[in-house]
């Protein structure tokens, strides 16, 4: 090549370059601007459409505020059998006498029923008797269509470690919602082969903080080394996240007859949106929080969320497992950061590998502690 072809090939693949970051800027503003601003009343699953769920059941951590207690008093509307698997068992009473009386008997509703289990996701014995009292409650001949694991921490700054001795924000929003899934994966099993194709999922909560301030990969090579080398709580809160789609992907793609992750599960991730609820009890006052304050809509429009990633046709394990992200109030993202996307996939499919290390990371924290096959 001589001096002038090298010059334009080298002008036009600055070109290339230029054109593609551009794009990839214009998606990020849109993806961004989607999820502030969903289009009004777009959720194609809410209350009022919801088909009912007589016979089904459900479980949904954290469900005595925010999202957790919207999706559970709309699941309980429709007749589901739902457990609220939390922390504090004064509030979740309460939830559960409100979302009663929401529903008087004279509107002659087919209701379902409500149940408290206490489970606090920072102590992983609690997670496991949890589990026990969940399947023993259900009995032999039980079934579990849906494990919303909802529950979860904002960013909080100093926080302690876990009873078991783990990050605080990685424990309540994803290590003990790993652990809780483990427990509960021959139940989700054994209901899939009783139910339609892709019906019975485990959803996992994100955030728009995975794509605006995650580390590159999601999380750092240096967490799962020494995961108590982060030390920026915002980070290792939209860092816990990223770490739930993580989950989601692999869990999809671990789904086989005979292995210990289950079989016909479909695990999916997703943003629920920015919603007025506790979570922001911990960044009241701080920078993050007045910004978001401006966009902040009702907790209803979380739970239609999870509503689509519940019962919505589009969602299948062929999409879960090629790592499928859902924004609010219900639909697919439109294009996800590239290096979130390559730790999705292993090295040899060209990826960093990192959702698989995250997993791996994950399945000894819990195996040290409760009994997995
Ligand atoms: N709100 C938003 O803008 C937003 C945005 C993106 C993602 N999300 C995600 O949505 C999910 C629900 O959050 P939310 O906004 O509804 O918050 P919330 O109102 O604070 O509700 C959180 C629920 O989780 C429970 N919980 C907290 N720590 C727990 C622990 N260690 N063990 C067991 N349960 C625990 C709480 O129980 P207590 O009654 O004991 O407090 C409460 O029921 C979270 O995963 C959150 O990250 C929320």
């Amino acid at each position: 090549m001589n001096s002038y072809d090298k010059s334009v090939s080298t002008k036009k693949s600055t070109n290339t370059g230029t054109i593609v970051a551009l794009c990839r800027l214009a998606m990020s503003l849109y993806s961004s601007w989607t999820q502030f601003f969903p289009p009004r009343d777009g959720a194609p699953l809410k209350e009022v459409n919801l088909p009912s769920q007589v016979g089904k059941v459900f479980i949904v951590t954290g469900g005595s505020s925010g999202l957790g207690y919207e999706l559970s008093r709309i699941l309980y509307g429709a007749g589901g059998k739902v457990y609220i698997l939390t922390r504090t068992k004064k509030n979740a009473e309460e939830a559960i006498a409100r979302i009663q009386a929401h529903y008087p008997e004279e509107q002659g509703k087919e209701t379902g029923s409500l149940e408290f289990i206490h489970m606090d996701l920072e102590d992983f014995n609690t997670v496991k008797s949890a589990a026990r009292e969940f399947l023993s409650r259900e009995g032999p001949d039980g079934r579990l269509d849906v494990l919303f694991n909802n529950a979860g921490t904002g960013s909080l700054k100093d926080a302690s470690p876990s009873r078991q001795g783990h990050e605080y924000h990685f424990t309540t929003n994803s290590l003990g919602g790993y652990v809780l899934a483990r427990l509960l994966t021959p139940i989700l099993t054994k209901t899939a082969q009783q139910s339609p194709k892709d019906s019975v999922r485990v959803i996992w909560p994100t955030s728009l903080l995975v794509e605006a301030i995650s580390p590159k990969g999601g999380v750092r090579k240096e967490f799962i080394e020494d995961e108590f080398s982060v030390k920026n709580s915002d980070e290792l809160y939209a860092s816990s996240k990223a770490a739930n789609w993580f989950l989601a992907s692999e869990f999809s793609r671990r789904q086989s007859e005979s292995g210990p992750f289950g079989s016909g599960v479909v695990h999916i991730a997703g943003n629920p949106g920015n919603y007025t609820t506790g979570i922001w009890r911990h960044v009241e006052g701080r920078l993050i929080h007045h910004f978001f304050k401006l966009v902040l809509r009702d907790p209803v429009h979380g739970a239609e969320t999870y509503l689509w990633m519940a019962f919505s046709e589009e969602i299948t394990l062929e999409e879960a497992k090629a790592g499928r992200y859902v924004i609010c109030d219900g639909r697919w993202h439109p294009g996800q950061r590239k290096d979130l996307l390559l730790a999705l996939k292993g090295e040899d499919e060209g990826g960093s590998g990192r959702a698989k290390e995250y997993f791996e990371w994950c399945e000894v924290r819990a195996k040290e502690f409760v009994d997995l096959e």
